[in-house]
């Protein structure tokens, strides 16, 4: 197996040359690294080069189900006005996810693309304890407590109310909520428990169950790999050599996280690495499947992903990513790191693990090692984080969350996709399915190369909204009629 030990002396490789972050946030750095690009890119090239709308600052309760504490925070946002028509138009409100959120919530991509057809105001909300809406009080576990979804929902509906009387929007106009990922689950929720508050949520790639162990993720990168439209199957297909066996569990979850990055993200603008391209890379130049390919297919791969990430090395020593994310000032966590690992410790899981057969990686037991990191950064037992994900599934419904005027949007590239809805529920209970579209694609701002599957999706998106708004008028008339 000549192939395989060559791939085996590449990953030796990458431990040599990664040192100073955790391969569990590659992931993280990378959606981080993406947003940013497309925001500053869409923002560059805006015509017209309208002013960026200024940072604003909501006050919101810190304990929104205790009336009696009084305490408050700075729930961060951003307000673009240029396209809303009239008073009674409608709102969307873009939710902010497990990240900071910047102005170009309000002026690239969807739905500040869809904005100008629809007249709409567009208000970018920023998700509590991300960014720089961190309560005063730091990221201690005693403050942590007021970190969850059910806390982000009830920060919608106040911001709801609030903003409406702030910006005098009529109480006839509807408000749609938008998001991608963790904040797309977040719009769906919006709907399912304010539908008095929230006409309709858009919930891109919204992973909406949680599940303790994410092997489901492994197979689908394992599926996109082998698939022709993205380039990936003929040529990673005729080496079949990312089966190595070994349990270096930090250094292989780095390897996965590479991999899983260009798959996740593929055919965006900013990933340092399509499939195509990582592909071409692992097996040489042409498709040469010679024995020094892969390895230096491999070294190559890791140059431009860290490189692309601003990042020199990634470190494996548990010890040491033990102890920064033991670190509650929140000025030394930029990525929020700490705090998104509190939520799957509490809410969540999504531990992406490779026990499926098809996994493309080594099988290493990464499901307690996992674990074993919200016992050792937060002190809870496995027993705890089992049951919030089960309590979670039964609060939120899972997949049948049973909320109407719910556009699931997703991509069948993109690993979270089988944590979402695909099909049409109901008849208010949508679903889009992109082909060979990846995380959160029909967020990204619009390009000329975007596929023609990916353009109808998004016209598919701004014609439900329509939809949604005609069967409403209608049914108010016949009401007054
Ligand atoms: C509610 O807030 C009050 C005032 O801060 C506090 O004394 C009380 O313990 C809180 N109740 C709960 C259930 O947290
Ligand atoms: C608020 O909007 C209404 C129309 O919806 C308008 O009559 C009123 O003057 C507005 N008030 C302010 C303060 O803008
Ligand atoms: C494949 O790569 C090897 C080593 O780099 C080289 O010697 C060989 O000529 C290449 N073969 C083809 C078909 O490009």
């Amino acid at each position: 197996m000549p192939v395989r030990s060559a791939l085996w002396l590449g990953l030796l490789l990458l431990a040599a040359l990664w040192g100073s972050s955790t391969p569990a946030s590659l992931l993280r750095r990378l959606r981080e690294h993406i947003q940013q690009l497309q925001e500053s890119s869409g923002l560059g090239l805006s015509p017209g080069a309208v002013a960026l709308p200024k940072e604003r600052w909501l006050e919101q309760p810190l304990d929104p189900f205790n009336a009696s504490d009084g305490r408050s925070f700075l729930q961060r946002y951003w307000v673009n006005d240029q396209y809303w028509a009239r008073q009674d138009g409608p709102v969307f409100l873009h939710l902010g996810g497990e990240g900071s959120l910047g102005p170009g919530s309000v002026m690239t991509g969807h739905p500040a693309a869809l904005a100008p057809a629809l007249g709409a105001l567009v208000i970018g909300l920023e998700h509590r304890f991300y960014g720089l809406s961190i309560p005063p009080g730091g990221l201690d576990v005693a403050q942590l407590r007021y970190l969850s979804s059910r806390h982000a929902l009830a920060d919608v509906a106040s911001a709801r109310l609030a903003l409406s009387r702030l910006f005098n929007v009529s109480s006839s106009s509807p408000w749609i909520c938008f998001g991608g990922s963790y904040a797309g689950s977040l719009a769906a929720w919006a709907r399912l428990k304010f539908p008095h508050l929230i006409f309709a949520s858009v919930a891109s790639s919204a992973p909406v169950r949680a599940v303790l162990d994410f092997s489901e993720y492994n197979e689908v990168v394992s599926r996109s790999l082998r698939s022709t439209a993205i380039g990936g199957s003929r040529e990673l297909g005729a080496c079949s050599s990312l089966d190595t066996v070994e349990d270096q569990a930090e250094l292989l979850g780095a390897l996965q996280a590479l991999v899983g990055g260009a798959v996740q993200y593929d055919g965006q603008a900013g990933p340092p690495l399509s499939v195509r391209r990582l592909c071409g890379l692992l097996l040489g130049a042409g498709g040469n499947c010679s024995r020094a390919a892969p390895y230096h297919g491999l070294r190559r791969a890791a140059q431009v992903f860290l490189h692309s990430l601003g990042q020199r090395c990634l470190s494996f020593s548990r010890a040491e990513i033990v102890a920064q994310l033991r670190v509650t000032d929140p000025q030394v966590y930029g990525v929020g790191d700490r705090q998104w690992l509190y939520q799957t410790c509490t809410e969540f899981g999504f531990y992406i693990t490779c026990e499926v057969p098809r996994c493309p990686f080594s099988q290493l037991p990464a499901l307690p090692s996992h674990l074993q990191l919200c016992e050792q950064v937060f002190g809870l037992s496995t027993s705890s984080i089992a049951q919030a994900v089960a309590q979670t599934n039964s609060y939120y419904g899972g997949q049948t969350p049973g909320a109407t005027q719910v556009l699931f949007v997703n991509g069948d590239t993109d690993p979270w996709h089988v944590l979402s809805v695909t099909r049409n529920l109901g008849p208010s209970e949508s679903a889009i399915l992109i082909p060979s579209g990846s995380h959160c694609l029909d967020m990204a701002p619009e390009k000329p190369s975007d596929s023609p599957n990916l353009h109808q999706g998004r016209q598919n998106i701004s014609q439900q909204l329509q939809t949604w708004f005609r069967l409403t008028k209608e049914s108010q008339v016949r009401g007054v009629v």
